[in-house]
């Protein structure tokens, strides 16, 4: 039995790459979903048969889990996406943590032969991260959701009391592992990994969260790793590392792509700057209705439609699609222009424009895009801000100055739908909303495709 479990574990392993793999781009996303899925029911299987008796438990959790999982699952809106995945990290870590404290205490008796050295570091690090990581992710999902403040929470010598309790709960685990009988210390350890966890969190704003998340994601990843080292489980080494470096290089990919350093969105409190910044300026705009915009849409060859939160916000993919469709029936070229941090979570924008199957091969990354931009007749920016400012480019007080931005302001004509001159996620002025060759369509982004497609009806047989 042994052997065949093994077996199955480096078939998991496999699917697991396989999976990160074909989840790197639309068009094999859903089969990525499924080889996971399928690597983890394999995993879970094999790990059942091969270890385990104790059925009415596992069936009990089983069951426990897929009741609360499942509705979950449909009742979450797309918009609340970041919220549910800092929940399934939070209990992912949490799940983590109390594995290694059971395996702490149930060893006890043995400690001398059981608790060696290198058992004791992965046991330690499993419930240090585990525990911080639970605790940090509750924090990231409360601030996303809005039941806790997202505005970061700071006061005097934050950093240093942080990192003080931080070494305080390593210098107690360093003391487990050299003595894992001082079973005492274990609890302040773990309370303090647990506190730690809250206030790592509190001074990040609410719209860093999804970098933030994906940063406890690598966290748990990491725990995961450490507590297969602690239960000799090689498919919790490979799968732990897996998780825990992908987490890793997504956060770096946003911050890159944010221009911002990983030590800014950790102990910047940059929502501050947001409320600081918060202002907009009273320059003339010039605006246009949906008919208007209808007309320009007909005379157009070409269309870049830049989507950015506020389509998640209004739920407007839909209509997007309609647009799209009805663009290109009348021959009109219509590509969409994909910014990597658009919206709110990594993808946002992709998973959006699949729902409403618009065709893959009409979405572009930014770097392949940029350069269309100035041979294109409309660029058309439904609920997009901060991805579209030049000031990213031109202005070095900026504090988005060196963030790549989608070169909109390059388009023959530029039109730009959103409600409101609200600023976006950095709270400040767009000067692309005040050149002469940009009109603003107010209006829901919703409502306001909804009126345009009314201008603009099917051509029969065309
Ligand atoms: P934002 O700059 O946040 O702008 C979104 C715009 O959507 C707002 O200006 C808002 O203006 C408009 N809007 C909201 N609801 C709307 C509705 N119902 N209909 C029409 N418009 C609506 O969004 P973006 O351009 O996508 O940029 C994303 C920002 O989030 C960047 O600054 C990025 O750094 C940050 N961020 C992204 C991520 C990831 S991974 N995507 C993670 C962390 C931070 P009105 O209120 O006037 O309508």
């Amino acid at each position: 039995m042994g052997s065949a479990v093994n077996y199955i574990y480096i078939l998991s392993g496999a699917l697991f790459v396989l999976s990160l793999k074909w989840m790197n781009t639309p068009a094999t996303a859903r089969r990525g979903v499924f080889a996971g899925e399928l690597g983890m029911l394999m995993a879970v299987g094999g790990t059942l048969v091969g270890h385990h008796n104790n059925w009415e438990w596992i069936l009990a959790a089983f069951f426990i889990g897929t009741a609360v999982g499942i509705p979950i699952a449909y009742i979450m809106p797309m918009t609340a996406v970041p919220q549910r995945t800092a929940m399934s990290h939070a209990c992912g870590a949490l799940a983590a943590a109390l594995v290694g404290t059971a395996e702490f205490y149930q060893r006890q008796p043995n400690a001398d032969t059981e608790l060696h050295g290198f058992v004791m570091v992965a046991l330690i690090v499993e419930t240090l991260l585990g525990f911080l990581t639970f605790t940090g992710s509750l924090m990231a999902m409360g601030k996303l959701q809005e039941v806790l403040p997202s505005r970061p929470i700071t006061y005097r010598n934050q950093n240093l009391i942080n990192f003080a309790l931080f070494a305080i709960a390593l210098g107690l685990g360093i003391r487990l592992i050299l003595v894992p009988t001082d079973t005492f210390l274990f609890p302040i350890f773990a309370g303090l990994a647990l506190v730690f966890g809250v206030l790592l969190i509190i001074p990040i704003g609410g719209a860093d969260m999804p970098t933030v998340i994906a940063l406890l994601n690598s966290y748990a990843g990491l725990s995961a790793c450490a507590m297969g080292f602690a239960l000799d489980n090689q498919l919790l080494v490979i799968a732990g590392a897996l998780d825990g470096s992908s987490g890793l290089i997504l956060s770096i990919i946003m911050c890159k792509a944010m221009n911002r350093s990983f030590t800014n969105v950790l102990f910047g409190a940059f929502g501050q700057l947001q409320a600081a910044k918060g202002k907009t300026e009273q320059r003339p705009v010039r605006s246009a209705s949906a008919e208007e915009a209808a007309s320009i849409l007909e005379a157009a060859s070409s269309v870049i439609i830049v989507p950015g939160y506020g389509l998640a916000v209004a739920q407007a993919q839909h209509k997007i699609r309609e647009l799209f469709d009805t663009l290109t029936r009348r021959g009109v070229d219509v590509k969409f222009a994909i910014h990597p941090v658009a919206g709110r979570m990594p993808g946002h924008m992709n998973v959006l424009l699949a729902e409403a199957d618009i065709p893959y091969d009409r979405l572009f990354e930014m770097d392949d895009i940029n350069s269309e931009f100035a041979q294109c007749d409309v660029a058309l920016v439904i609920g997009a801000n901060d991805v579209t400012n030049p000031a990213a480019r031109n202005d070095k007080s900026s504090p988005i100055y060196g963030m790549p931005i989608l070169d909109v302001d390059k388009a023959r004509t530029v039109m730009v739908i959103k409600r409101s001159m609200s600023p976006g996620f950095a709270g400040i002025d767009n000067d692309l909303y005040y050149m002469n060759r940009t009109l603003m369509l107010f209006g829901d982004a919703k409502a306001f495709v909804s009126e345009i497609l009314k201008e603009l009806p099917v051509r029969v047989g065309a």
